[in-house]
């Protein structure tokens, strides 16, 4: 049976190591400001940035709340965006996505100044990472790293098979892989001969949205599976993209949903909120 990755432990020890942090800023004078903005009132992404602004209270930082209604303009958004960055008492900006159609997305994104980028989402913080300069990193693929290094798995020399190519998770997840010295591939919706591809994985990382598609038949022997997936099945419950109950008794480790990905990325934005202020 596989070892189960505990994601709810691991990530309170990173908050926890970013609250003693955030007390010695604070006794230096120097205290630590997200600013977070949603537009529109998404009931997901209100869950999301409930949860971002309560690990801001937990481990003693700031947070500024921007709640913008739907029909916010781009201008409007962009004016916010510019007078945040000017802002010498905020360190980091996050912009929740997705934003409403009529909002560019990408030029929002890049109008984030990189130092304050703590979501790793501007061209800049993903040109760093590209070429191993330093540089914010997309929290939920730098939470995967700190999951596997804090439970004991070897990545350096090991074939991972990444199932999804998406900005946030797939891509820098790669290079992430890559940076620690691990064989990468970039499986995707196109992928020929996916089970084949998955079955050659030391570690298999999944994030191809899909509910329990990935069983049993798709991993291999002594693997590490780390289920980025979620959602919601028939009894309400929420399960991942991993069906836990074929692959876990074929994983040597698994990580769980709830309690294994998820609560590692809200972890890995407050360690970008405390090492913003570096920057700055
Ligand atoms: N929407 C879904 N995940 C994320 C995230 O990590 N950051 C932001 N800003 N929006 C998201």
């Amino acid at each position: 049976m596989a070892q189960i990755i505990d994601g709810k432990m691991i990530s309170t020890m990173i908050k926890d190591e970013c609250r003693n942090k955030a007390e010695a800023l604070k006794e230096q004078g120097r205290e630590v400001c997200l600013a977070v903005i949603q537009v529109g009132c998404d009931p997901a992404s209100s869950v999301y940035v409930n949860n971002k602004k309560k690990a801001c209270a937990y481990i003693g930082i700031n947070s500024l709340s921007y709640e913008l209604k739907e029909e916010t303009t781009q201008e409007e958004l962009m004016k916010l965006i510019n007078e945040l960055n000017g802002r010498k008492d905020v360190n980091g900006i996050l912009v929740q996505l997705p934003l409403p159609g009529h909002i560019d997305e990408n030029a929002i994104i890049k109008a984030i100044d990189p130092k304050k980028d703590v979501d790793g989402f501007h061209p800049q913080s993903v040109g760093a990472l590209c070429i191993g300069q330093p540089g914010f990193v997309s929290c939920t693929p730098a939470g995967i790293i700190e999951l596997l290094k804090r439970s004991g798995v070897t990545i350096c020399g090991k074939r991972c098979v990444i199932i999804g190519r998406s900005n946030i998770v797939g891509k820098p997840m790669a290079l992430l892989m890559l940076r620690e010295n691990a064989t990468v591939t970039v499986a995707h919706s196109r992928t020929e001969n996916l089970r084949e591809v998955c079955r050659q994985a030391d570690i298999l990382i999944v994030a191809m949205g899909k509910p329990r598609y990935i069983d049993a038949s798709y991993v291999k022997e002594g693997a590490v599976v780390i289920d980025v997936g979620i959602h919601r099945n028939e009894d309400n419950k929420l399960c991942g993209d991993v069906d836990f109950e074929s692959v876990s008794p074929v994983a040597s480790a698994i990580t769980p949903v709830p309690g294994g990905v998820g609560p590692m990325t809200i972890a890995m934005l407050m360690k970008n909120c405390v090492e913003s202020i570096e920057l700055q």
